[in-house]
């Protein structure tokens, strides 16, 4: 077996050209030709930086199912144009107004604030025509994974999520709040990563609700790394501003129990998640492998 690494850096780089190639709009036959402004912003939004665990989620999923991995791209692709797009807004002033991501200036600050909504909001658009359009997948499992989309990153989800997020900003949360605020945020986006890798796998029912529990799981240990790092590391390790949460007074799971705690709480986390993972055999170590990376991740 490949090493988690290597394995990761091959899904990386795949992305990376499809992100490239959709971003030339050239299949998508424009009724007008785009703002050269647009598409550099979207490019440096997307383009280069980035650790592609979203997509690299879907694929490990689908090889529970046997699929290759040149059949998971479609997917995800698509989810990660729509954290892309996330994490643009994310940094926005009006959200949490920071001006590093991916070890550059954020697309605010190297464009400015109007063009950064507007990138992101293609970011999304070109998202899900992307999946609309998408010659792997049969019309009905596009749309299937457009759907999963976009409930991981709407009302119910990522963008409900950011909402509570911002609404929380100085004001003592519940444990209860910062898990339903993660889980929302982050963890809808990574649960529908998962399950678009599960639908293109054909799984049943059951398979489906097993995937969806890990995926909780796994966006509740991912988000807890990152409150962490965002205490513990460095901005040159993170590629973004740390100690930003206790700066815009977000209440998380360190400012309720501590770090300790904190990182005693992502160990059991991320134990659960391989052991949610029982009804599957040794193909699901894949999906093994990443939650224990998550809770051991460095940046
Ligand atoms: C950062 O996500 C935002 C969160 C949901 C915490 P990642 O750590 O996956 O960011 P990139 O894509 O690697 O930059
Ligand atoms: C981000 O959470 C969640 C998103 C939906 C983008 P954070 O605000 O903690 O992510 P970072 O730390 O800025 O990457
Ligand atoms: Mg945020
Ligand atoms: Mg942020
Ligand atoms: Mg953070």
């Amino acid at each position: 077996m490949k090493n988690f690494n290597q394995d990761l850096a091959i899904c990386a780089n795949k992305i990376e050209l499809a992100l490239e190639k959709a971003l030339k709009f050239e299949s998508l036959n424009e009724p007008f030709e785009a703002p050269q402004k647009l598409i550099n912003a979207m490019r440096y939004g997307s383009l280069d930086g980035g650790k592609r665990l979203r997509p690299f989620l879907t694929q490990k999923t689908a090889e529970i199912f046997d699929i290759d991995p040149n059949k998971s791209i479609g997917a995800g692709l698509a989810v990660e144009m729509v954290h892309c797009y996330s994490l643009i807004h994310d940094d926005l002033p009006a959200m949490d107004d920071d001006d590093l991501r991916r070890g550059k200036p954020s697309l605010h600050k190297a464009f400015d604030e109007a063009t950064a909504i507007l990138a992101g909001d293609n970011l999304l658009n070109l998202a899900f025509e992307t999946l609309a359009n998408w010659e792997g997948y049969s019309p009905l499992m596009r749309n299937r994974l457009i759907v999963e989309l976009a409930k991981g990153a709407g009302s119910g989800g990522m963008i409900g999520g950011q909402i509570f997020d911002l609404e929380g900003e100085n004001k003592t949360l519940n444990q209860d709040e910062i898990s339903t605020i993660s889980a929302m945020k982050t963890g809808a986006l990574i649960v529908a990563s998962i399950r678009m890798g599960a639908v293109i796998g054909g799984a049943d029912k059951d398979e489906l609700l097993t995937l969806s529990n890990y995926g909780k799981l796994a966006g509740q240990a991912f988000q807890l790394a990152d409150d962490i790092l965002d205490e513990t590391a460095t901005k040159e390790q993170m590629g973004k501003a740390t100690g930003k949460d206790k700066e815009k007074g977000k209440s998380t799971l360190i400012s309720l129990i501590g770090l300790k705690e904190a990182q005693n709480q992502l160990e059991k986390i991320v134990q659960q998640a391989i052991i949610s993972l029982e009804d599957f055999d040794e193909k699901a170590d894949g999906l093994r492998a990443v939650v224990k990376y998550f809770g051991e991740r460095k940046n």
